[in-house]
Parts: structure tokens; sequence; C-alpha cells
């Protein structure tokens, strides 16, 4: 069969290569594709804004399967648009996908629903936001409720700075329209966890548990990013935690989307934090994390198309996935400057070097190719990726990786998954 991926970053990178492992699976496109994947898969061009872009790429390549990486074409409607033509796409539909797309939504939801997670206020004004204050101690989490690529949360240490971020969401200063409407929330404390599962409307099946790196510095320093890193390992969580996350979390998530009449199928991101008081939801992705994707498929050793194929036709199950007991780790290099402005058209060195290496896959996120050499395209440019059958190893792997590879002013985290060995 033909398969379409949409997207261009490290994880859609891994997706192609996953999808492409798949016996049944004749062909890879990928719209638009990065430096890296166009090695891999056939890249179309696209526009990721335009559902328009997204269908013309669909009627010219006829794809048997279309997997979507980013949210933004999820929130606006790709999946009831594609499935209103016959088109078979694995994706929530833009209803189910508001869990990600409006965190006001998702709150209301989980109260709803009695699903644990932080207390909070919505809030239109910020007459409303100084009426919310007296209920919450500091540090106060501001939150945007629309989609922000990630720039849209804020920890406020004092009242008057939580304020100050409100004003600026609210008057469309700091992301746009996202922030048209804000979310206060009580800050939680613990360890994050990032916990996927398929869905098909009705079951759940989950993936291995990952945990992601969102700080730019090490030791969880500077400002929140995409992601600089994440590792997977056999034990972030135990069989008995994992039947928790299902039982309390993911079904009942799914179970109550059915029931509010906005099934959800495909994959559902859980970002938890594990709090003295038990694992609670920080937010929802309708989509698969970025790097977390990276650390997850390097581990797993079933058919990604099955499991896709499962979630919708109706027959999800937890046979669905199996999965190597090693560990990976996943180290993200980006450019000079990200999360901030960064330069691009930097010719990156050593790419080769580092993928020879055993069990090292380097996936590309910002990259462009021209005249047979790789060029910085992006914030996060690359994620080095390895496995190995412990996590100090895999560290090391990744590391050694990363070190063979050069462009002006490339950074990366030191201590991705360090924690997890401290433990
Ligand atoms: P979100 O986009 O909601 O995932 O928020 C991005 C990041 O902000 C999360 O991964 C956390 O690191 C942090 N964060 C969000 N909500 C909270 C909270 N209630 N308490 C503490 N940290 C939070
Ligand atoms: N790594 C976090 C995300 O994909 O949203």
């Amino acid at each position: 069969m033909k398969v379409l991926v949409i997207g261009s970053g490290g994880r859609e990178h891994a997706l192609v290569w996953k999808l492409g492992q798949s016996p049944r699976v004749s062909k890879v496109f990928c719209a638009p594709g990065n430096g890296g994947i166009c090695e891999e898969a056939e890249c179309v061009p696209a526009n990721l804004k335009h559902l328009d872009s997204l269908v013309a790429v669909a009627n010219l390549v006829q794809p048997d399967l279309t997997v979507v990486g980013p949210e933004v074409p999820l929130a606006s409607g790709l999946v009831d648009e594609f499935t209103s033509r016959g088109w078979r796409i694995f994706g929530p539909t833009k209803s189910a996908a508001r869990l990600e797309s409006s965190k006001s939504f998702a709150k209301q939801f989980l109260q709803r629903h009695h699903i644990p997670t932080a207390h909070y206020a919505i809030c239109n004004s910020l007459d409303e936001v100084r009426q919310a204050l007296p209920h919450f101690h500091t540090p106060i989490i501001v939150k945007a409720d629309g989609l922000a690529a990630g720039k849209g949360v804020v920890m406020a240490n004092s009242k008057d700075e939580a304020v100050s971020a409100c004003a600026e969401m609210l008057a469309g200063k700091m992301v746009g329209e996202a922030g048209a409407r804000v979310v206060l929330e009580e800050c939680l404390r613990g360890d994050e966890l990032s916990f996927l599962v398929f869905s098909d409307g009705e079951r759940v099946a989950p993936l291995v548990a990952a945990q992601d790196h969102k700080r730019v510095g090490d030791d969880d320093t500077g400002p929140n990013t995409g992601g600089m890193g994440a590792y997977s390992t056999a034990d972030l969580v135990d069989d008995q935690m994992r039947d928790w996350l299902v039982n309390h979390i993911a079904r009942p998530v799914v179970a109550g989307m059915k029931a509010e009449g906005a099934e959800y199928k495909g994959v559902l991101y859980c970002g938890l934090m594990m709090t003295a008081r038990g694992p609670m939801v920080l937010e929802f992705n309708c989509r698969f994390g970025d790097p977390e994707t990276q650390a997850i498929l390097t581990r797993m050793d079933s058919d990604l198309v099955e499991a896709i194929e499962a979630s919708i036709e109706g027959r999800t199950s937890e046979g669905d996935f199996r999965w190597s007991s090693h560990a990976s780790v996943c180290v993200v290099l980006a450019s000079g400057g990200y999360p901030g402005t960064f330069d691009s058209g930097k010719k990156i060195i050593g790419l080769e070097d580092a993928g020879r290496l055993p069990d090292v896959k380097v996936f590309h996120a910002g990259t462009s190719k021209r005249d047979g050499a790789f060029y910085t395209s992006g914030g996060r440019v690359v994620g080095v990726t390895a496995s190995a059958p412990d996590l100090d190893s895999a560290i090391a792997s990744a590391y050694q990786a990363a070190s063979l590879i050069g462009f002006e002013g490339l950074h990366y985290r030191k201590d991705i998954a360090r924690r997890a060995l401290r433990k």
C-alpha cells in the first residue's frame, strides 16, 4: 500500500522510517517532509496550514492511508475532510481534536469526567483574571486557550506577573488569537510523563511511556521549547501504573468523548505530572509527541501499519503492539538562539558518521538538502536517537553520535535521561 505522512519534523521522519519497515507498505510519501525525510520517502510540497493544499497532495499521490503528524491540520478538520471523501486517514476529527486545540474545553471535560487535573479558572478578560487570582497560590501557570506551538504557557512567580502575562495574552500580543481566552492553573510538582495510547473510539492500547525534556537548558533551566530530548525505558512505568493510567485516564477520556458525541480515534497523548497526589493531566495532544515519537518508535517491534489500521477499523487491542526491552534516548540538536530567533542555512557536517554508529538513527527535523549537502532550516535540527540494552549505554551512544555532528551555533542538552539514572 501507499502511505502518506503529513508534516516536516523529527516526529514525521520517525513515522516515515517506521511505516517504511512494514511489509505491507510499498511506498511512503511525505508532505512536505524535510532534507532527511526526502532520502527515505518521496516528498511532495504542501502548506500544512491549508487543507486544500493537503487534499491536492492526496489527489496527486492517491495514498491508501494517511498519517498526520502535527496538530494544526487535525484541529482544522483534515480527518473530517479526508473521511468525507472516503479516504483512509489516522487521527481524530476536528471536534475530537478540541482536547488539544482548546485548553478550556479540555479542563472542563476533565472536570465533567472526574479525571485528575490541576485546579483551574477560565478567564475571558482581565477583570475575570483579577477575580480568580485570590483562589490561587503562586506560582501560577497561565495558559493561552488555543494552539500556540508550545509558546502559550507562562509560569508566573507572582500575582502581578500573572496579570501581566494574561494582559499580553488577552491583547493578542503573545500568541495572537490563541490567547483570546486564558486558563489559570495551580502549579503541579513532580516528574512529567508522556503517556500515549491508540484508540478506535472505544478501546485503547497504550504505547510505551516516554519522558520529554521541555526546557532548553540542562537541569530544566531556561525557557520552554518543543522538546529538547526524550527517552523511553521498560521500567519508566511499571505494569501496575500503566494499568492505572489506562483505567483512570485514557479509557475514561475515550469513553467521555464518545458519550459527548465526539468519538476519539487516533493517537491520544496524555501529558501527565506524577505528583504526590497521584498522576494528573497537564494537557492532551491529539497527535504523536515530538521528540517522544523518535524514542517510542525506536522500541516498537510490531508493525505500526497494523496498529493504525486496527484503530481506523474499530478493533484496537493491547495486542496491537510488541516492544523491545531496550532503552532508547533521543537528543535534539538545535540552532543557536532556539527557542528564540535563530539563523538558518548553516551547513551540517558529520550526519553520515553519526548515522553509521550501531543502533543509532539520526531523525531530521529542520534540515534541507542542497547540492548533496544538508543545511539547517529550523529551530530543532536533528534528533539523534540511540537504543541499547540498558539506559546508560543508550545515553552514551546518543551523545557519542551527537558529538560527531556540527553546524554553526549548534546547542543541545547534556543531561537527557540523566535524572532517570539518578533515581
Ligand atoms: P502544556 O502546553 O499544557 O503541556 O504546558 C507545557 C508545559 O508547561 C508542560 O509540559 C509543563 O512542563 C508545564 N506545565 C503546564 N501546566 C502545568 C501545571 N499545571 N503545573 C506545572 N507545570 C505545568
Ligand atoms: N514533546 C511535546 C509535544 O510533542 O507536545
